[in-house]
């Protein structure tokens, strides 16, 4: 599948389908992407329109769901217009039934035990009064879900359902594609609104909390209106009741990554708190147990407006209000794509919030301090210096350094140790994990904002990852990274792929696999690999920019142990050859560089020294004096003792 549409939106959620029926109604080509419509996070909802329940606190967020909450009710109008089918939107108010007495009543409308009781009869005797939200509603998101599928439908957005979007294509600072597994789709602006899988695609903080739920039935008398009418909101739950006899009770809130599925836990802590609040249900039918995932942001406020690129539009991270908001949002980016109109409200949602701003100093890799050596005289007979004074650069994709020595970001004792070992090694070149960065694994968090990428070229890795597909997926999340921490032209990936958590090993067939296709996409690749000749000329041929064989096994500091499997490489590549892992000692930094390495790459030996700065500054030094040895050339190896000054012309 080849096609093109003026407007391409990824996800099928509430956010990317509200987006696309407002996008098609003001005349928008719109084709919509959707890999599996059951997990989204809408349909896991409980679908309360409730700004003031939620507690969200005076300022931007409150104000945009207050606008939004506005805009509902003609919002489903329409919807219920275009689909022919019932939202079950009701503004029925929600009350928050309490078990102490708050300290402060705020502005809201306090209800005590009487008054409360008399609104919802039937509340658990530990209730001392509650908060009335009379403005506040619900609507059943999946009766929502379906009438946006279908008014999607009928008014001609291409819905591609069961379709995922595995990259972002970009040239030049622009979106130029994406690819999904059924093919490329050319479009002109892109909407990203996958929701909590949105950082698969670019690095944005988004991350997925799990909600349980589980719904009951209520009983339903003759003539008689359901026991419950109103939603309650109470402490840790809430009870939705919906028109057709469903009771919805939610949820749990939990950090467990993608972790999936219902667990006794979960339910139980569920229904324990739903009989506080309300006991007559502790005899309804259940009927269903499921889960989703809500995108949450560190601040909990969506991402909204403009992202990397020029033709790029972020709409993510609606975290516990999303089936709230989904009638402002699409309305806002709709202005925002065909009118290029910016609601001031916008402002507080950008994405680039969660970066520090890029550094203005510019790559300093050309005409930056030489080396420094003792002076010599200018006597024509003490040969000249070799050249890395001046000109003895590494080059890596076209690009010059004059540190040959790389280092990383892990094992550090603390971030400043880190930071100051980068310093005093002088280098240029750190490596970082893109996907503990990413997911802010221990030692991690705020790591990639700790480094002045302004002085330091990033050489994103793909650590962690044990397949070529893999791989390839967090290279392309390690270049936007790197884009985002302004090194906007920064095409370099380290390529690891170990599937062996043991001695991790690389895989060779994995890695050439993932060269070629990143290759094919425009990555400086920098593969890690065994000490294979024959490997490293196949990753040479398929146009690696580098190989990076390692010496031992990583982090064993077990020094250069394939000494002459890396000469060979060495002798044969026409492509730098970075010696990477398992040098422990300056002494074998100097070795490696010695033997005709073009560079190292160091990490644990300096992070688990018991003073990393002075052990990076040690390093470096081993590096230039490495390289500098090998550039004068040893001297001849000999089998038998020779003086060290000359017997001839003296007196015997
Ligand atoms: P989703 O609904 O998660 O949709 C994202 C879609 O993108 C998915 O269908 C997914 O398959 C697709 N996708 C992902 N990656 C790709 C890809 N690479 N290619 C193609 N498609 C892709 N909000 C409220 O306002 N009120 C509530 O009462 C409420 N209750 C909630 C209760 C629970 C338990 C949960 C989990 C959430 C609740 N929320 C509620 C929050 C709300 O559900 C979310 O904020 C909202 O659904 C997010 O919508 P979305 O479209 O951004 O993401
Ligand atoms: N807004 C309700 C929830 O996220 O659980």
């Amino acid at each position: 599948m080849n096609s093109s549409s003026e407007i391409v939106i990824i996800g099928g959620g509430i956010i990317g389908l509200a987006i696309a029926v407002d996008l098609k109604l003001r005349g928008a080509t719109v084709t919509v992407i959707s890999q599996d419509f059951q997990q989204a996070a809408s349909h896991a909802a409980a679908g309360m329109l409730a700004p003031h329940a939620e507690e969200l606190p005076p300022g931007a967020m409150l104000d945009l769901c207050l606008k939004s909450r506005w805009l509902y009710p003609e919002w489903v109008r329409k919807l219920q217009d275009l689909s022919a089918l019932e939202v079950g939107y009701i503004p029925c108010g929600i009350l928050a039934p309490v078990f102490d007495i708050p300290k402060s009543q705020g502005d809201a409308t306090w209800l005590d035990k009487e008054g409360i009781n008399h609104y919802q009869p039937g509340l658990g005797s530990e209730v001392v009064g509650g908060w009335w939200y009379p403005e506040d509603g619900q609507v059943d998101n999946r009766q929502l879900m379906k009438a946006l599928h279908q008014a999607a439908q009928r008014l001609g957005v291409n819905v591609l359902e069961g379709v995922t979007v595995e990259a972002i294509a970009q040239k030049q600072g622009k979106v130029s594609s994406i690819l999904t597994s059924r093919g490329e789709i050319e479009g002109q602006t892109y909407v990203l609104a996958s929701g909590s899988w949105v950082n698969q695609l670019l690095p944005l903080p988004v991350r997925p909390v799990k909600g349980q739920m589980l719904s009951l039935r209520m009983p339903r008398e003759p003539h008689q209106p359901l026991p419950l009418q109103r939603v309650l909101y109470g402490p840790g739950t809430y009870l939705v009741p919906r028109q057709d006899g469903r009771l919805i009770i939610g949820a749990t809130v939990e950090e467990v990554n993608w972790t999936s599925g219902n667990t006794p836990n979960g339910i139980k802590t569920l229904l324990d708190r739903a009989i506080r609040l309300y006991p007559a249900l502790e005899n309804w039918p259940i009927e269903e147990f499921w889960w989703g995932f809500r995108p949450g942001t560190p601040d909990e406020l969506p991402i909204l407006g403009r992202g990397f690129c020029d033709n790029l539009v972020l709409a993510t991270g609606h975290y516990r209000n999303g089936i709230l908001l989904a009638p402002v949002t699409a309305s806002l980016i709709a202005d925002l794509i065909l009118q290029q109109k910016t609601d001031p409200l916008l402002s507080h949602f950008r994405y680039d919030r969660f970066f520090s701003k890029p550094l203005s100093t510019p790559m300093n890799t050309n005409g930056t301090q030489p080396l420094q050596f003792a002076s010599v005289n200018g006597s024509s007979s003490i040969p000249q210096l070799p050249e890395p004074s001046t000109e003895d650069h590494l080059i890596i994709a076209g690009r010059k350094f004059r540190s040959r020595l790389m280092t990383g970001t892990g094992k550090y004792p603390s971030i400043e140790a880190m930071q100051k070992s980068v310093i005093a090694s002088e280098c240029e070149i750190v490596t970082v994990a893109v996907r503990r960065v990413q997911t802010k694994a221990p030692g991690h968090e705020g790591l990639a904002e700790a480094i002045d990428w302004g002085k330091i070229w990033m050489l994103p890795n793909t650590a962690g990852c044990k397949t070529a597909e893999d791989a390839i997926r967090v290279a392309r999340l390690g270049r936007e990274m790197a884009k985002l921490l302004g090194q906007e032209d920064n095409n370099f990936i380290k390529l690891e792929v170990i599937p062996d958590p043991k001695y991790l090993l690389p895989d060779p067939i994995g890695t050439l696999q993932a060269a070629e296709q990143l290759v094919k996409e425009g990555f400086a690749v920098l593969p890690y690999i065994n000490a294979d000749p024959l490997l490293a000329k196949r990753l040479e041929e398929v146009g690696c920019a580098t190989v990076m064989p390692l010496g031992s096994p990583i982090g064993s500091g077990q020094g250069i142990k394939n000494e002459a499997n890396i000469a060979i490489i060495i002798e044969q590549s026409k492509i730098p050859v970075v010696v990477d892992a398992g040098i422990g000692t300056p002494s074998e930094a100097a070795l490696a560089m010695e033997m005709g390495a073009d560079a190292l790459l160091v990490n644990s030996a300096i992070a688990l020294s018991k003073n990393p700065p002075a052990m990076a500054k040690a390093m470096g030094m081993a590096a230039q004096a490495g390289r500098l040895a090998y550039l004068a050339g040893r001297m001849p190896l000999k089998s038998y003792a020779s003086a060290s000054s000359p017997l001839t012309g003296t007196v015997v």
